[in-house]
């Protein structure tokens, strides 16, 4: 945990930000695999954890608005608890390293809940998303489940906090991508035609997890880097895959790291590789280099398309004018997802929350219907203190080449002919974190090789 200060500071901040009533969060459960004993592994809310960093199943908090009050609502283990789990700290004292100083039974949560709400006081809640938490919060509330109406004043309070970090999350952050760094390393020696995804895949884990961390998303590690998030692990490399890795690790705190790098099971990239490998790099740096506060990251988005689509030409992927090809969206054959994400106590931080109110302003609304631009999480002006992803790609996708070609779709920015010729060819990412300084941005971590040279003489 930080210090109980840093978890009392920013429950201050946030009292400023809401006008009154009840400030209702709920902690995350443990859920069963198969039995109520046998769980998934435990993770908690992030939310939660920004303002009281307690990482305990089945607690609540309240932050009463209105009478200034905060409060934990747990139970302290029985004896039956200590008999099978053993003694642990108890609730009262994980509670007041959080700075609280008030606990009181779970029951209790509801009764503290019921009175708000008859005496006519507003219980602010954010949008549930384990299903334990929306039954929860519909028994709460006495309503029903698709009848919850999240607090808008809540969310824009929270997402305004945790969008900026603090130095010593930053700290957490770097950590994350450092281990994150290495489990990419030890990736890069790894593969070779013979291996199997699913080796790689436990490899990295098993480091992580020597570095006390865990994954901060089921890793991506493929030799179909063509699909997006590819989650089945059961190929062995050959001669001629491109493989790519989309893995990062979480610190005990929470904070995630998140990186991509896409090299070839042979030593060397092939002609075909690194052309395209180079696209991509090129459109990474030039995206990169733009980074700084005030910039909209739709912008920096649509630059790396820009990059992207130019050098699709200059590979005769792609013809005619690229700002045109951008402006008809015609990019998006090739990558159809957006440059990146906030990130921090979640790798794509604070999606529970809503994209709209975490990438996009009111002003500037999410556009939630154009291919490629529905995918890009953010949108908005970025501010000194972000953490973001920049991730360009060029994904081939057969079942979206047919489907646009039978519609003679961006016929005039789309060569058909040449981009059948690369049917098999699979996908290539580049991602890197980012804070946004004062006047620019920064790498976070101490930085991970990437160029076509850097990662052929590591594998040789
Ligand atoms: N690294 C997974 C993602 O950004 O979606
Ligand atoms: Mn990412």
């Amino acid at each position: 945990m930080f210090s109980a200060q840093t978890y009392q500071n920013r429950r201050a901040v946030l009292k400023n930000n809401v006008s009154g009533g009840v400030l209702l969060f709920p902690g995350n459960i443990e859920n069963p695999v198969n039995f109520e004993h046998n769980p998934y592994y435990f993770r908690q809310d992030s939310t939660f954890l920004y303002y009281f960093g307690i990482q305990e199943p089945k607690i609540a908090a309240v932050i009463d608005l209105d009478e200034d009050k905060t409060i934990i609502f747990g139970d302290e283990l029985s004896i039956d608890d200590i008999v099978w789990m053993g003694r642990q700290e108890t609730l009262k004292d994980k509670s007041l390293k959080s700075g609280v100083q008030e606990t009181r039974p779970y029951a209790e949560l509801s009764v503290y809940i019921q009175k708000a709400m008859t005496s006519g006081r507003k219980v602010h809640y954010l949008p549930p998303y384990q299903s334990v938490n929306k039954i929860l919060l519909g028994d709460l509330l006495n309503i029903k489940i698709a009848a919850l109406q999240p607090s808008t004043e809540f969310i824009q309070a929270i997402v305004k906090q945790r969008s900026v970090k603090e130095e010593q999350e930053i700290v957490q952050i770097e950590e994350a991508i450092n281990v994150s760094n290495e489990m990419h390393l030890l990736a890069m020696r790894m593969a070779k035609p013979g291996v199997k995804e699913y080796e790689i895949a436990n490899a990295i884990q098993h480091l992580a997890a020597d570095r006390k961390c865990q994954m901060s998303y089921p890793p991506i590690v493929t030799i179909n880097g063509g699909i997006l998030h590819n989650h089945y692990r059961m190929n062995t490399l050959k001669s001629g895959d491109l493989f790519l890795n989309d893995s990062g690790a979480e610190t005990a705190m929470g904070y995630a790291g998140d990186l991509t790098r896409t090299f070839p099971a042979d030593k060397k990239f092939t002609t075909k590789q690194k052309e395209v490998y180079e696209v991509v790099l090129n459109a990474f740096n030039n995206a990169q280099q733009i980074l700084k506060p005030g910039i909209r990251f739709k912008d920096v988005h649509l630059k790396a398309c820009l990059y992207l689509t130019e050098g699709l030409i200059d590979l005769g992927l792609m013809k005619g004018n690229p700002e045109d090809a951008v402006k008809n969206h015609a990019h998006t054959l090739f990558f159809q997802c957006g440059l990146g994400h906030m990130m921090g106590l979640d790798v794509h931080d604070m999606e529970d929350l809503g994209e709209q109110y975490v990438g996009y302003t009111e002003q500037e609304p999410k556009d939630t219907k154009t291919f490629g631009l529905k995918s890009l999480r953010l949108g908005k002006a970025v501010e000194a203190g972000y953490v973001l992803t920049v991730e360009p790609g060029i994904y081939i996708i057969p079942e979206l080449i047919d489907m646009w070609q039978a519609e003679n779709k961006n016929a005039d920015f789309i060569n058909y002919d040449k981009v059948n010729e690369y049917r098999d060819f699979g996908g290539v990412r580049v991602e890197d974190d980012f804070l946004i300084t004062n006047d620019g941005y920064r790498l976070l971590g101490n930085g991970l090789i990437k160029t076509v040279e850097e990662i052929e003489n590591y594998r040789a």
